[in-house]
């Protein structure tokens, strides 16, 4: 059970280890980190090599994040990602994005269907439009105009599975701490400037018409140019309750480093929250010295991180025991 005790306990031994070895904070010193890329999940690696061909000839931070989740996006083996994710509970797949430069501008979908690349439309809507956000039929046409094709992004594997879960699940989607994943990254390029992207097919077998934290700005994620970024994985309406990237940000700004803010994000949930046990919600932080910080509720939650020095995936701390 999670206890403030526990909290306190988590946060020493963290302390700890990050003072040590902790690619938190290597060789970091006083100076700064950059570039440098990190994104959610183990699967963020493979992201962060194709960011990192960007960052690594002086590329723009914006250019490498949306290059860099396009690659989960394309890959149908991931099933909580863009093509090949999973359906809502009509068998709709409904993907959410949004995109954030070193200027703190922003862009967004939501609810859009059959366009394999959001991220990219996101990015449209921030640089071709008055709006931050698009949704639904509207996102569609917006990418239909600027010329992305429609496409069918409902896979064997993913139909396969939906048609498994309507046989058990009584048409009720389920919150746990398994269904939903999201890739979300944050660079620094060699410039300083600062980026994000995230982008999601959300909960599996949502209600049509659900929306998670992922394409809001200041939930699934945040980036102000002066200070840092935040992004968040898990379930979004918990994250969307506690604003949780901007909250991160915000904690930033206030003298914490990003590894503080995100534990403090994360505490906010699980005291909120009345059964914080079954979700998951890890949160991701990127200083902009190149700090970086990692923390979730529950074990398991791992991102990857690349710089001059090393590419590499980290379990993050966690909160409840
Ligand atoms: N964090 C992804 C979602 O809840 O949709």
């Amino acid at each position: 059970m999670f206890t403030r005790r526990n909290f306190i306990h988590t946060t020493v031994a963290s302390t700890g280890s990050l003072l040590l070895s902790n690619p938190l904070t290597q060789n970091l010193g006083t100076g700064v980190r950059k570039p440098v890329v990190v994104s959610t999940w183990d699967f963020g690696q493979k992201a962060n090599a194709r960011a990192w061909e960007i960052l690594g000839r002086q590329g723009r931070a914006l250019d490498a994040v949306e290059q860099g989740v396009m690659v989960i996006e394309a890959d149908t083996s991931n099933m909580t990602v863009g093509v090949g994710g999973l359906p809502d509970r009509d068998g709709k797949v409904t993907l959410d994005a949004c995109i954030m430069d070193e200027h703190g501008n922003a862009g967004s979908v939501c609810f859009l269907e059959h366009i394999s690349h959001p991220i990219a439309v996101a990015r449209m809507v921030m640089e071709r439009t008055p709006h931050v956000m698009l949704a639904g039929e509207g996102a569609l046409d917006f990418a239909l105009s600027q010329g992305f094709k429609k496409e069918n992004i409902l896979t064997k594997e993913a139909k396969n599975a939906w048609e498994k879960w309507k046989k058990s699940a009584e048409y009720k989607p389920i919150i746990n701490v398994e269904n939903h994943d999201t890739i979300a990254m944050l660079a620094l390029d060699s410039q300083g400037g600062l980026a994000g992207a995230c982008t999601t097919s959300g909960l599996a077998y949502k209600l049509h018409g659900r929306v998670g934290d992922s394409p809001i700005i200041g939930a699934g994620l945040y980036v102000d140019p002066e200070i840092g970024g935040a992004a968040a994985t898990g379930l979004g309406e918990a994250v969307m309750r506690t604003v949780g990237s901007f909250l991160v940000v915000e904690l930033m700004r206030q003298g914490r480093s990003p590894q503080e803010a995100c534990m403090e994000a994360v505490e906010r949930i699980a005291k909120r929250e009345k059964r914080p046990q079954d979700m998951q919600i890890g949160y991701l932080a990127l200083g902009r010295n190149g700090e970086v910080g990692a923390y979730s509720l529950q074990k398991g939650f791992t991102y990857a991180l690349q710089d001059e020095e090393q590419s590499t995936t980290v379990a993050a701390l966690y909160y409840l025991e």
